[in-house]
C-alpha cells in the first residue's frame, strides 16, 4: 500500500456552476483526502506554465483562455494509490468517453469544459503540487 499525494483543480467551468462543494465531496467519498486547497484566480502567464506540456498543440491558447476566464480551486489530494485513482474517478478527458459515474460523465460539459484537472504520474504530482503549494502549506493527515 503506497499513500500517494497528487493535484487537483476544479476547473472555472465547475466553479461557475456551483459544483466544488459536490466534487469535493466526491473525493472525500473515494477516501482522497484533502490536505491542502485554495481558491485562486489564475493568471496567463501561471495557466501557460501549469500546462507548459501542452505549449505548441492546437488547443493550447483556448485552454489558456478557459483556465483564466475564472476562479479555481487547487487542491492536494492524499490517500492510497491517489495518482491512479484520483485519474480514474475523474474519467476520460473527453466526457463522452468517460466511464459513468465519474466525474467527468457527471459534471463536464465538453473536452475544454471538463470540469477537474488531476496529475497523471507521480512526476507531475510532485511539480503540480510545487507549482502551487509551498510545503508547510500542506497538513498531512493521519
Ligand atoms: P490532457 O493533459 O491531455 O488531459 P487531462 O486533463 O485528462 O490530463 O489535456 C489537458 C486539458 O486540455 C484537458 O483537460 C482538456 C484540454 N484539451 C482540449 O481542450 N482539447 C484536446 O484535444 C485535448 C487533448 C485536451
Ligand atoms: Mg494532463
Amino acid at each position: 500500500m503506497t499513500i500517494e499525494k497528487t493535484f487537483s483543480i476544479v476547473k472555472p467551468d465547475a466553479v461557475k456552476r456551483n459544483l466544488i462543494g459536490a466534487i469535493y465531496q466526491r473525493f472525500e467519498n473515494a477516501g482522497l483526502k484533502i490536505v491542502a486547497a485554495k481558491m485562486l484566480q489564475l493568471t496567463k502567464v501561471q495557466a501557460q506554465g501549469f500546462y507548459a506540456e501542452h505549449e505548441g498543440k492546437p488547443f493550447f491558447d483556448e485552454l489558456v483562455d478557459f483556465m483564466t476566464s475564472g476562479p479555481v480551486m487547487v487542491q492536494v489530494l492524499e490517500g492510497e494509490d491517489a495518482i491512479v485513482r484520483y485519474r480514474e474517478l475523474m474519467g476520460k478527458t473527453n466526457p463522452q468517453e468517460a466511464a459513468c459515474g465519474t466525474i467527468r460523465a457527471d459534471f463536464a460539459i465538453s473536452l475544454r469544459y471538463n470540469s477537474v484537472h488531476g496529475s497523471d504520474s507521480p512526476v507531475s504530482a510532485e511539480r503540480e503540487i510545487g507549482y502551487f503549494f509551498a510545503a508547510d502549506e500542506l497538513c498531512p493527515r493521519s
